[in-house]
């Protein structure tokens, strides 16, 4: 584990540095204005918006916003790549590249930022010009509904499945068969108990999971991310073996012989290594 780790870090480390610093924004990042410029102009130089003002009619904008998409992209640009508004200089800028709610919020505050300081300190398009204040609070309430899922119990079907029964061909003294073979070809004794009931084992990870470590063993770190990525699958099923191997205290429990996981966290790892390399 160690070592594919390690392996993938040096790869990861070799690629990022030799990718330039100063890099566009994919524009299929870029929120959509959500309105188009130029919609019912008075005649003055103002058009509607795309939000409602409290009279229930649309709050006038200048005709020229939102502005063209590209220009607005070349804006956001040197924006990004210098960190913080260009003609704004204390206003932080920047561009995630994530599909997450989070980064898409801030990708938007970014836009929202470049849009109001297009021409000077404060001196742009209205966010009125654009649906992107109600696109942000759409997703800032998805962000802070995940945030408190993930502080919920964990998904029973996320969590990995033992690989193998309680209870194979006992011995009378306590041992069963385990889910692994020895050196010898016979498989590993385990005690009768083990793997746990499941309902019960789930109980366990997720008050581990809630804590962020073994509560039996609270220097053990124990975190559950949810993604259907190897690395979060390899995770996950960490996370269950130290809730299984510190079940009833520090280092008691039951051993991970009795299941696949260190099998199951084998295969995931060299098929992440393979396919990560090639
Ligand atoms: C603004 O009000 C009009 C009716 O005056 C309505 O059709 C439209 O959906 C409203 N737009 C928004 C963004 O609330
Ligand atoms: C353990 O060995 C038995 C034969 O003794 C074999 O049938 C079984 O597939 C082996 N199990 C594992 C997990 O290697
Ligand atoms: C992860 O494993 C799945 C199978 O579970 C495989 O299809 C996929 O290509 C792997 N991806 C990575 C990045 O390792």
């Amino acid at each position: 584990m160690k070592l594919t780790f390690a392996l993938m870090s040096a790869v990861l480390a070799a690629s990022v540095s030799s990718v330039p610093m100063k890099r566009d924004v994919d524009p299929s990042l870029v929120p959509d204005f959500g309105h188009a410029a130029n919609v019912n102009p008075t005649g003055t130089g103002d058009c509607d918006g795309a939000v409602n003002g409290t009279n229930g009619q649309p709050v006038k904008v200048p005709c020229s916003c939102p502005p063209d998409r590209n220009s607005f992209i070349q804006s956001l640009n040197a924006n990004v790549n210098a960190g913080h508004a260009v003609n704004n200089p204390s206003i932080p800028v920047t561009f995630p590249t994530g599909q997450d709610s989070a980064s898409k919020v801030a990708r938007i505050q970014a836009s929202l930022v470049t849009l109001q300081n297009l021409n000077g300190p404060g001196k742009g398009c209205p966010a009125a010009s654009t649906t992107l204040v109600a696109q942000q609070a759409a997703l800032q309430k998805r962000v802070f509904e995940e945030f408190t899922f993930s502080k919920r119990d964990v998904d029973p079907a996320l969590v990995p499945d033992f690989g193998h029964a309680a209870g194979v061909n006992p011995t009378g003294t306590g041992d069963c068969d385990g889910a692994v073979n020895g050196t010898d070809g016979q498989p590993i004794k385990v005690p009768c108990s083990c793997p746990p009931d499941r309902t019960s084992f789930i109980q366990k990870l997720n008050a581990n999971v809630a804590a962020g470590h073994a509560i039996n063993n609270p220097s053990v770190a124990v975190t559950f991310p949810t993604g259907q990525d190897n690395v979060s699958q390899v995770a996950r099923i960490q996370a269950s073996l130290v809730t299984l191997q510190n079940l009833n205290g520090p280092g008691q429990g039951c051993p991970a012989a009795s299941t696949t996981f260190v099998a199951q966290q084998q295969a995931l790892q060299r098929r992440g290594t393979v396919d990560f390399l090639y």
